[in-house]
């Protein structure tokens, strides 16, 4: 699959449950930015048809390599990033489910049982959406309190959880902080967990986000309004050797995780 049209399929399958992003997207190019994409990020089950290893082949089609791996032990997931020349960075991530209850666990096996086998053989996996029936509202609510990360994926599934602009590529809008006081006046939320600014120009990378979008979700017993995809903001600071920091710093992506916490404010 051509890159371009990849990526074209992830936004426009993104904006659909995030218009934020769009709408967003549009003010910046009216004030006359060239939006670029730092990364897109995606969430999955461990041990699965799905699973990060069972996509991994799939981006190294793509022309993508492994740059790192991450750990959230405290989330109960684990990352990989991914790179490829010219292209906005792949970040990956698996949720660990046997780290959770084993009621809770009960409940993902379902969602892992249904995956058709074989599902992850196309990179269209990337927007597919749910690949099982869609969950009772109240077991939705029983897994997010115990993990947010399960809610959101046993609601929503195999697409892009956010986009996250280049900072890098702004003329105007230079820091992080600028493009969330933007985004503020343009009337969206921002995420101020662990602080509005993630990160620091000593450690190489500084990282902001807007709160989840919330948007009305089918669940087996009716639709419900939850939050769904934000819209990421990035600054890479050079490093020892002159070059941009490549990677991403965990206490900064383990934040940014909370844009979709139901509770987030
Ligand atoms: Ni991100």
């Amino acid at each position: 699959m051509q890159l371009d049209r990849f990526f074209e399929a992830l936004w426009f399958d993104f904006v659909r449950i995030a218009p934020q992003a769009a709408a967003i997207k549009a003010r910046l190019e009216e004030l006359g930015e060239r939006v670029e994409n730092d990364h897109v990020a995606f969430r999955t089950f461990d041990r699965s048809p799905v699973d990060l290893a069972t996509l991994e082949p799939r981006l190294l089609e793509l022309g993508y390599q492994p740059l790192e791996d991450y750990a959230f032990p405290d989330k109960h997931l684990r990352a990989r990033a991914y790179t490829r020349q010219g292209a906005p960075r792949i970040f990956l991530s698996e949720l660990l489910r046997a780290e959770l209850s084993t009621g809770a666990q009960t409940l993902l096996q379902r969602c892992v049982d249904a995956i058709p086998h074989g599902a992850g053989g196309s990179a269209q996996i990337f927007h597919q959406g749910r690949l099982w029936p869609a969950l009772p509202f109240a077991d939705y609510e029983r897994l997010a309190s115990e993990s947010e990360y399960a809610g959101w994926l046993c609601a929503l599934g195999l697409r892009p959880n956010h986009f996250t602009v280049s900072l890098n590529a702004m003329q105007k809008l230079r820091t992080v902080e600028a493009i969330l006081e933007f985004v503020e006046r343009a009337g969206y939320k921002v995420n101020a967990a662990g602080g509005r600014v993630k990160g620091s120009a000593t450690i190489g990378l500084e990282q902001g986000s807007t709160l989840a979008d919330r948007v009305a979700v089918d669940f087996a017993d009716g639709t419900h309004t939850v939050p769904t995809c934000y819209y990421e903001f990035a600054l890479r600071h050079r490093i020892a050797g002159g070059e941009l920091y490549p990677g991403f710093v965990t206490d900064s992506a383990s934040r940014i995780f909370e844009s979709t916490d139901r509770a987030a404010r």
